[in-house]
């Protein structure tokens, strides 16, 4: 095939954003209402898959509370420029001008009161209103770069452009047509990518601890920990270990072969089973758990601390140890539930090999990273979708 006939048949852009998630619309919005041509290609067969099935199907769009302290990445600063460039607010006024109706549900964050689809709908009209052309269901056999072009065939066709964003995700629930596609075309082009690991994921449990598995079902607010980093909020047991939003928190923060401790009485005051020996001499251990937690977890835990007969009958020492027990009660999970269920990835595109500012590749111009294919995960609470939004928005400012 000749030259001409190459270029015959290549369409030019001025960039192109591989992937139609959050972060991907909101920069070809973006970059489109800037006046850029910009092409969209997503494998899916539609787009924002993932944000319509956030949330239970209503899509925490966003935290009131996000802050640089709620992300993970091996460079906390990193965040900063973008999220402070376009925060929660931002995204709000951008909701509130669609007239989508929202509440607040707890901890500061924002869901739709109808459905994840609007979120959707918003950006694609958004989108339109950037003349982004977006292209689902092409797969994308080839990305080349060379004359200060990037070339990509999909789905039998050719596009190019000066600027090329990777906005293709983590490989968080492949079902969904997540991929590790990212890191592949990352390293492609030199960069590093730091050690990709399911986030937001249920912890398994085995041997003695996998007992605690009968509690299947019963869940408490607890604050659970994981090295530094505690998290107050409920912590549910499953069949094959821990879950719940205390659990899926520090799960980001775990690594194989350490231990997370649960505080299941984080009100009590310490020692204060001494204090109901005192007052309550002849009531038992049990008798007092079942009093603040679900009856099976205070049998469960009663079981374990082994303190048999009524509070008069325990030395003060053993209650002392039988408190502080209770309130770091260790577990040692032998797994997470991986990235079939992890709602996001730690890790990804090293953060030292782009700009904070556009998401640029510093060595690589043209080359954008944005969104969860980046090393920087949030909390739970709608600190993911805000950090979509924010770098999303970053690059789309820099096209
Ligand atoms: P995202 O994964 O959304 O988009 C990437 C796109 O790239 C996809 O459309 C995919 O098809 C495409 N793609 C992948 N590989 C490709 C390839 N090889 N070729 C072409 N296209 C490719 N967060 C939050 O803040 N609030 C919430 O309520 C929830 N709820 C939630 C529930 C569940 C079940 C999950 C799994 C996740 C959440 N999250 C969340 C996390 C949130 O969904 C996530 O952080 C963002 O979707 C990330 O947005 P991105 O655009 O970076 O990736």
């Amino acid at each position: 095939m000749g030259i001409g006939a190459t270029s015959r048949m290549t369409e030019t852009f001025d960039a192109i954003i591989l992937g139609a998630g959050g972060a991907g619309l909101m920069c070809a919005a973006i970059a489109g209402q800037r006046g850029r041509r910009v092409l969209v290609i997503d494998h899916a067969n539609a787009p924002g898959k993932k944000i319509l099935i956030s949330g239970g199907g209503r899509c925490n769009f966003t935290n009131l509370g996000t802050a640089p302290d709620r992300y993970i990445s091996m460079n906390p600063h990193f965040v900063k420029s973008a999220l402070g460039r376009y925060g929660a607010q931002d995204f709000l006024a951008l909701v509130e001008r669609y007239g989508i109706a929202w509440h607040e549900k707890t901890l500061g964050q924002l869901f739709c009161d109808g459905s994840a689809r609007q979120i959707v709908d918003m950006l694609l009209s958004e989108c339109d209103r950037g003349e982004v052309e977006l292209r689902v269901a092409a797969p994308i056999s080839d990305v080349a770069h060379g004359d200060g072009q990037y070339r990509v065939t999909h789905g039998g066709r050719v596009a190019q452009a000066p600027a090329l964003v990777i906005a293709t995700g983590g490989p968080s629930i492949p079902k969904m047509g997540a991929s590790g596609f990212a890191y592949d075309l990352a390293r492609q082009f030199g960069l590093k990518v730091v050690e990709p690991r399911p986030a937001l994921v249920p912890l398994t449990l085995s041997g003695e601890e996998a007992l605690f598995r009968d509690l299947a079902g019963v869940s408490a607010p607890v604050v659970a920990r994981c090295g530094k980093a505690s998290f107050a909020e409920a912590a549910l047991f499953t069949h094959r270990g821990l879950s719940g939003p205390a659990i899926l928190q520090v799960s980001s923060y775990w690594y194989p072969g350490q231990p997370i401790g649960i505080d299941f009485l984080p009100r009590a005051p310490e020692d204060w089973l001494i204090a109901a020996k005192r007052e309550r001499p002849r009531a038992t251990v049990q008798q007092l758990l079942a009093a603040q937690l679900p009856d099976r977890l205070a049998g469960a835990l009663a079981e374990r601390l082994a303190l048999t007969g009524g509070l008069a009958d325990q030395k003060d020492r053993a209650l002392v140890e039988a408190g502080q027990r209770l309130s770091d009660w260790r577990f040692v999970p032998n797994g997470s539930e991986g990235f079939a269920k992890a709602e996001v990835t730690v890790g990804g595109i090293d953060t030292a090999g782009l700009s904070s500012k556009t998401m640029e590749a510093r060595k690589v111009p043209g080359l954008y990273a944005i969104g969860e294919a980046v090393d920087v995960t949030g909390w739970l609470g709608g600190y993911n979708f805000q950090w979509a939004w924010a770098s999303g928005w970053a690059a789309g400012q820099a096209l």
